[in-house]
């Protein structure tokens, strides 16, 4: 069973009217495409917000932090070996569709850097072993 409903125009209006009166209604517009949709259509302009998809994710979402305390703890040795496991760049998906890799500027897990999230679960002081782990564990995950 899919995580997300496939894209729908008219199930993507019906949210945008239940919510177009709110006051600052354009976030909470996003997220609710988003939550349903698991992206946002790029019929809808998002290119402003990096934390809006304008396709589809894979199955798993690897956000691997990229701010000043990560890079100081070697994140580039990290997000080099992630790239080069998963055989993509940032903003791709595995040819398979179970991970998408993504960049993001700090989780506030600083004392704990590097950091990275896996489905939006927060992890710290990753190395690439433990990259490897943590990914063959999702990998197991549906
Ligand atoms: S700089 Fe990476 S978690 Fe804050």
């Amino acid at each position: 069973m899919p995580k997300f409903a496939a894209w729908d125009d008219t199930a993507a209006h019906e949210l945008i009217e239940a919510r177009k009166a709110m006051p600052g209604a354009l976030l909470p517009i996003l997220h609710a495409l988003q939550e349903r949709f698991g992206y946002v259509d790029a019929s809808i302009v998002i290119s402003f917000y990096h934390d809006f998809r304008d396709h589809p994710p894979g199955e798993h979402v690897v956000k691997l932090c990229r701010a000043e305390a990560c890079q100081a703890m070697g994140n580039e040795r990290l997000i080099d070996h992630a790239k080069r496991r998963l055989g993509v760049d940032f903003h791709e998906t595995t040819a398979d569709g179970r991970f998408s890799l993504e960049a993001v500027y700090c989780l506030g897990n600083c004392a704990c850097a590097p950091a990275l999230t896996i489905d939006n679960k927060v992890y710290g002081r990753i190395d690439p072993a433990r990259l490897d782990q943590l990914l063959d564990d999702a990998g197991k995950r549906p």
